[in-house]
């Protein structure tokens, strides 16, 4: 897929248009913790953090502290500033960080965007205590018919069959010694109805909805307006997936 150059305006824009409140990861926050079993004290490396929602979600759900990698500088520089959390200008394929410092790795919305995931394995195993767990939130091709968008806008799909498919990440990290652990197809709760997500919908600030046809974007308002006049209540529930690899 096509690089995005994350400046000032699109860093801006992600965390406007593409942070999911943090109420609405509830189930992200359980079966992490499942996962990772991380307790207060503990290290999480957060690869490629952009404007560091999960860095700040990773400290105040588990008391970590958080290496928070990323190597865009406007990303970097919305990362909120806290005590527990350290940003560093880094990539996945060559991490700023010391042999076997971290307890888990978490890569949000990364995969996607590697250069080298082979690369990127060898680093993580080699930054992660052994048994550490790599927890990858991502869409995955084949698996995307349960995300808000690819239901509203069923042409986003077209840059999704785009990205490495599960397979493909876990050969990848095959080479560095992870094996797949566990794959979780989890809710979040992008918006209280379909209406406050629809009003919430910005296609200028949305890399995948500036992708398909004016028509596409248009129907797919159409559609999404019409479901949220029949289901005023109905919350707006995305399903994303965490690949977890140790
Ligand atoms: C879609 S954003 C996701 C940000 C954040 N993880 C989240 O879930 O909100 C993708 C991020 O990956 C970063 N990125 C791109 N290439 C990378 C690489 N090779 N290693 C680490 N991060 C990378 C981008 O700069 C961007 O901030």
């Amino acid at each position: 897929m096509t690089a995005i150059p994350y400046d000032r305006r699109t860093a801006e824009d992600y965390r406007a248009a593409r942070e999911v409140p943090r109420a609405g990861l509830a189930a992200w926050r359980e079966i992490i913790g499942k996962e990772a079993r991380l307790t207060p004290g503990g290290t999480v490396l957060d690869v490629g953090a952009g404007t560091g929602a999960f860095a700040s979600a990773f400290h105040e759900w588990f008391g970590v502290r958080v290496l928070a990698v990323e190597p865009a500088e406007a990303m970097r520089a919305l990362i909120p500033s806290a005590e527990g959390i350290e940003v560093l200008d880094g990539r996945a394929e060559s991490l700023p960080v010391a042999d076997g410092c971290a307890d888990a790795a978490w890569l949000g919305s990364v995969v996607h965007h590697l250069s080298d995931p082979r690369a990127a394995a060898r680093e993580l195993r080699r930054a992660l205590k052994p048994g550490a767990p790599v927890l990858i939130r991502n869409v995955f091709p084949g698996r995307a018919a349960r995300d808000l968008r690819v239901r509203y806008f069923p042409a986003t799909e077209r840059a999704i069959s785009t990205y490495p498919s599960v397979e493909r990440i876990c050969e990848a990290f095959d080479t560095a010694g992870f094996s797949r652990v566990a794959l979780h197809s989890v809710p979040q709760e992008s918006a209280p109805t379909l209406a406050a997500f629809a009003d919430s919908i910005r296609r200028d600030a949305d890399s995948k909805l500036r992708g398909i046809t004016d028509e596409e974007f248009a129907s797919g308002m159409a559609d999404l307006r019409a479901a949220a006049e029949a289901g005023p209540a109905e919350p707006a529930t995305s399903w994303m997936d965490l690949l977890v690899l140790s």
